[in-house]
């Protein structure tokens, strides 16, 4: 496979930072401070990225807001999954003309995987002419540049969505919450399931440097942090790409060996190489949290060979049942594809028998959209919508009916669990996490957010769990 990584130079990176700074000298002679305004589409990766944007942008002197009204810039970090996202994102940036004509000076700008894509980014040239700048996901690192340029010389910029995949590392966070953090680990996917864009969006697979990650874990603990995240489109295939090869399960191991007190979780993770030695460190690691995200996309292997899953159903189960002898209450989710092309009611119900061995704590389902230069899209898809929203339909039932016996058997029980935010639920003060990621929401007095408190779980519903302090 040809390796398109581009390492960006620690010089590059610095420029860039030097660049910001040269924005905030001009900013700070504004009568006000500016506020930007970022949105963020899609998945965590996305989150991750923006929190980088933001870094760079407060560096540049900007303040935020979530306004569009009152921002100078508007940065919409865009996603491509499906099509229905996409529309959204069209439509959000199709009103912002509004915002231009109140206030010509707002400058709008537009990222992330759809940006990616050529026929979009051509689109918003043609048709959005209130856009003020596109880049891809691969041009992050060069956004002061960019901002700089349109600054000084106010002509829109289109960049191009050729350039290769790279790291970057240096790039200033600002992050959104004060006891969960992302770290990606890795960016890029090689993996060309048939009917996704993010190889194309993301470009290859490329593993960060194990020891900046672990200082990054580091300094997040010393500042306070207390759940971790380590990011990829496939995690698990972390390392493979490295100098000195480092594998997902060592490098867990290390962060693990990170003095405090903090849970590490990490997504997502490719059923092919979900290893017994990753199931194992997750079991002897007490701060790797005992869940694992694991999608399956679907239950028939007619259907998975057609999608470049690379895996079979049983394949897939042996090693959930690997996973439950070693941890036996490990928290189980998934994502689900229904209606792929040509998939049959009779080959979907494959996927509820699945849904009914492993009894998944919660599922993401989604509905096949077909994204134009993947091979599904151009796949004979026969099936009416109507039955794909019945089968759907089915599928949500019946896991709705599973979450909900799953959560009712906590009911007694005391858990350790994370205070991660105040309850906008009346009735409760705070929300918190069990060690799986089961969302508690709870009663209680004083400045709780961040720290570890038992909990007895008293209710729950299919969405939730509701406890007391004990
Ligand atoms: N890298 C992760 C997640 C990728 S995107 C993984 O491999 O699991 C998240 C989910 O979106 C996928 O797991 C899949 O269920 C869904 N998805 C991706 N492309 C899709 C499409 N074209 N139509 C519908 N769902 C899709
Ligand atoms: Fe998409 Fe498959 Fe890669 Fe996940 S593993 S990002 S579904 S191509
Ligand atoms: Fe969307 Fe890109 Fe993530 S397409 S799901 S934002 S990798």
């Amino acid at each position: 496979m040809e390796k398109t990584t581009r390492t960006i130079a620690p010089a590059e990176v610095e420029r860039q930072l030097a660049l910001c700074d040269q924005i905030a000298e001009l900013t700070a002679q504004w009568p006000e401070q500016p506020l930007a305004c970022v949105h963020t589409y899609g998945c965590q990766q996305n989150e991750a990225d923006s929190e980088q944007l933001r870094g760079y942008l407060a560096r540049m002197g900007y303040g935020f807001t979530d306004d569009p009204e009152k921002a100078r810039l508007i940065l919409i970090n865009t996603c491509a999954i499906r099509e229905h996202a996409e529309q959204r994102v069209l439509g959000n940036v199709g009103q912002l003309i509004h915002v231009k004509r109140r206030n010509p000076d707002v400058l709008i700008c537009l990222c992330g995987c759809m940006m990616q894509e050529p026929q979009v980014a051509q689109k918003i040239k043609e048709s959005y002419r209130h856009v003020d700048l596109v880049f891809g996901t691969h041009a992050l690192w060069r956004f002061p540049e960019m901002v700089k340029s349109l600054l000084t010389h106010r002509s829109r910029i289109f960049q191009s969505p050729d350039e290769a995949g790279s790291i970057a590392e240096g790039i200033p966070v600002v992050r959104q919450d004060k006891v969960k953090a992302w770290v990606s680990i890795m960016y890029g996917c090689n993996n060309f399931c048939s009917y996704c864009i993010v190889p194309y969006t993301r470009g290859r697979e490329r593993s960060r440097q194990p020891q900046l990650i672990l200082d990054e874990v580091r300094q997040l603990v010393a500042e306070g942090y207390k759940d971790i995240t380590l990011l990829g489109q496939n995690v698990n295939s972390y390392g493979k790409d490295l100098a000195e090869p480092m594998d997902f399960s060592d490098l867990l191991r290390a962060c693990n060996d990170i003095p405090g007190e903090f849970l590490i979780r990490f997504m997502t993770s490719h059923p092919k190489d979900a290893t017994q030695k990753l199931f194992e460190t997750m079991a002897s690691c007490a701060k790797v949290a005992p869940m694992l995200h694991l999608p399956f996309q679907a239950g028939n292997d007619r259907v998975l060979k057609v999608m470049n899953r690379r895996h079979t159903r049983e394949q897939y189960l042996e090693k959930i049942r690997a996973l439950k002898a070693l941890i036996p209450d490990v928290v189980l989710t998934s994502d689900i594809i229904v209606g792929f092309p040509g998939e049959t009611t009779e080959e979907f119900e494959d996927t509820l028998k699945v849904l009914e061995e492993v009894r998944f704590d919660a599922l993401f389902t989604f509905i096949f959209s077909p994204r134009a230069g993947t091979p599904a899209a151009s796949m004979d898809d026969p099936m009416p919508r109507e039955q794909k929203l019945a089968n759907f339909n089915r599928l949500v039932e019946l896991q709705d009916k599973i979450s909900e016996e799953k959560h009712a058997a906590y009911i007694g029980k005391t858990v350790r669990c994370l205070i991660d935010g105040v309850s906008d639920e009346p009735g409760f003060d705070f929300t918190a996490r069990t060690p799986g990621n089961r969302l508690v929401r709870l009663t209680g007095q004083g400045d709780l957010v961040g720290q570890f408190c038992d909990v007895t779980i008293t209710a729950a519903n299919k969405w939730s769990l509701f406890g007391q302090l004990v």
